[in-house]
C-alpha cells in the first residue's frame, strides 16, 4: 500500500481538503457549536494500533452521531446494531451507551470510515472518497496485526480496494462474501458486509442475524490465519 507522501493516518480535526464538506461542517457549527464537528478519527483499543488484528470501515460519520460526538458510529442509529454486535463477538468490552465517554473499549478492532468528514445527506462524491483516501491507506498501512478487513457497505467495499491498489473489479461486493487479499505480503481477508444503517435494517436487506454471521465469519478467519 504506497504512501508516497507519508499522509497521517488520521486527518486534522479541521480538515480543509474537501469544500463541500468544510461548507456543510460550518452551517453545522453554526447551528450546534456544542457538537464535534470534524473530521471524525478512527476508534481503536487501548493497547493502540499494534493490537489491531480487524478494523471496521464504514462510510462517513452520521450528521447527528458521530458528527455529533466525535467517535465513530457513536450516536448513529447503525452504532446500536454494530457496537451490539461488536459486544456479542468479544470485539469491545463494557457497556455502549451512544456517548464517547461511556467507557466502551474496542478489543483487537478498529473503526474508521472511508471519509471522514460528515456529507450532506450521508452521501460522500467520488471526489470526496478519493481526497480522503490517503488517510485509509495509511490507516491500513499504521497496522502491523492486521488480519481482518470488515467493508461496510459496497461504497466502503470500492474505497478500500483502491487503498490496497486492487482494482474494484478484483473482488466482487456480496454480503458475508470473504476474500483472501494479502497485506504487505502478510495473508489477510476482507471480509463484507451489507451496512449496518437504518435503511438496510428497516427493509429486511439486514438482519441482526445476517449481521452476526459476518462476525461469525471475521472470528473464523481471524483463528485461520
Ligand atoms: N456512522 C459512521 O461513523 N459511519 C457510518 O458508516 C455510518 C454511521
Amino acid at each position: 500500500m504506497a504512501n508516497p507522501e507519508n499522509i497521517p493516518p488520521e486527518p486534522a480535526p479541521d480538515c480543509p481538503l474537501c469544500p463541500r464538506l468544510v461548507d456543510y461542517r460550518r452551517e453545522n457549527e453554526a447551528a450546534h457549536p456544542d457538537w464535534f464537528n470534524g473530521a471524525v478519527p478512527s476508534f481503536g483499543p487501548p493497547e493502540g494500533d499494534k493490537a489491531v488484528e480487524l478494523i471496521i470501515v464504514g462510510l462517513a460519520p452520521g450528521v447527528q452521531g458521530a458528527n455529533k460526538t466525535g467517535r465513530p458510529f457513536t450516536g448513529d442509529y447503525a452504532g446500536d446494531l454494530l457496537y451490539a454486535t461488536m459486544l456479542r463477538h468479544g470485539f469491545a468490552k463494557g457497556t455502549y451507551d451512544a456517548r464517547p465517554d461511556d467507557g466502551l473499549t474496542l478489543h483487537r478492532a478498529m473503526i474508521t470510515n472511508a471519509v471522514r468528514c460528515v456529507p450532506p445527506q450521508n452521501k460522500p462524491t467520488g471526489g470526496e472518497a478519493t481526497t480522503c483516501r490517503p488517510f485509509l491507506v495509511s490507516r491500513l498501512n499504521s497496522l502491523p496485526a492486521l488480519k481482518v478487513i470488515m467493508c461496510l457497505g459496497r461504497i466502503s467495499h470500492d474505497n478500500t480496494l483502491s487503498a490496497l491498489g486492487m482494482k474494484r473489479s478484483a473482488l466482487t461486493f456480496g454480503h458475508n462474501a470473504v476474500h483472501d487479499i494479502s497485506l504487505d505480503g502478510r495473508p489477510a481477508a476482507l471480509i463484507d458486509s451489507y451496512h449496518c444503517s437504518r435503511y438496510n435494517t428497516n427493509t429486511g436487506r439486514l438482519t441482526e442475524e445476517m449481521f452476526d454471521d459476518v462476525f461469525v465469519s471475521i472470528r473464523e478467519r481471524l483463528k485461520a490465519i
